[in-house]
């Protein structure tokens, strides 16, 4: 069986990582969605809140499924059995960001990852992106599905 994982924040989980999920679906027989931490930023959503919108949003998906991971990604695939790290790439920006981190993760276990052009109607889509704007009353009711826009707007509304 082929396997993969696709991590990330997923915070909140947009129409581009269902993009790339659904996609890589139809790649692999299986795709584990890993929901990790980066230090690097702030969350707006807890593990618990990500995972049970990530839940629901690759409902769809039958060879998808989600799970929480901490520590290294590659010792998550390595556990998995899953040789294969599935990213999506949006512009330049992301792949100057992800390639180090690919080849790291190559160096360092022979996992190898595949990349995927994002489709150009997600190609500016970040759950970054996404909170800012709706931070500010922006409508981002085209990027994230219903019960992920009523989440981030109770969010808001409660810190506001
Ligand atoms: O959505 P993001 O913020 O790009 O997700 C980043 C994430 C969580 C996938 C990445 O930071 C990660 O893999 N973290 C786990 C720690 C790790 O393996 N770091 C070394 C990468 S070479």
């Amino acid at each position: 069986m082929s396997r993969a994982v696709c991590p990330g924040s997923f915070d909140p989980v947009t129409h581009g990582h269902l993009d790339i999920i659904g996609r890589a679906a139809t790649l692999f027989d299986e795709v584990i969605v890993a929901i990790g931490v980066n230090p690097s930023k702030s969350r707006l959503f807890g593990p618990e809140e990500r995972t049970d919108m990530l839940r629901r949003a690759v409902e769809p998906f039958t060879n998808v499924r989600v799970e929480g991971f901490t520590g290294l990604v590659t010792d998550f695939c390595l556990a998995q059995d899953a040789p294969a790290i599935v990213k999506g790439l949006r512009a330049s920006s992301d792949f100057d960001y992800e390639m180090p981190m690919a080849q790291m993760n190559s160096a360092l276990t022979g996992v190898e990852t595949v990349f995927l052009p994002t489709s150009t109607r997600q190609s500016f889509v970040s759950s970054s992106l996404v909170k800012e704007v709706a931070a500010f009353g922006g409508d981002v009711s085209a990027f994230v599905p219903d019960f992920v826009l009523a989440a981030l707007t109770a969010r808001l509304a409660e810190r506001a």
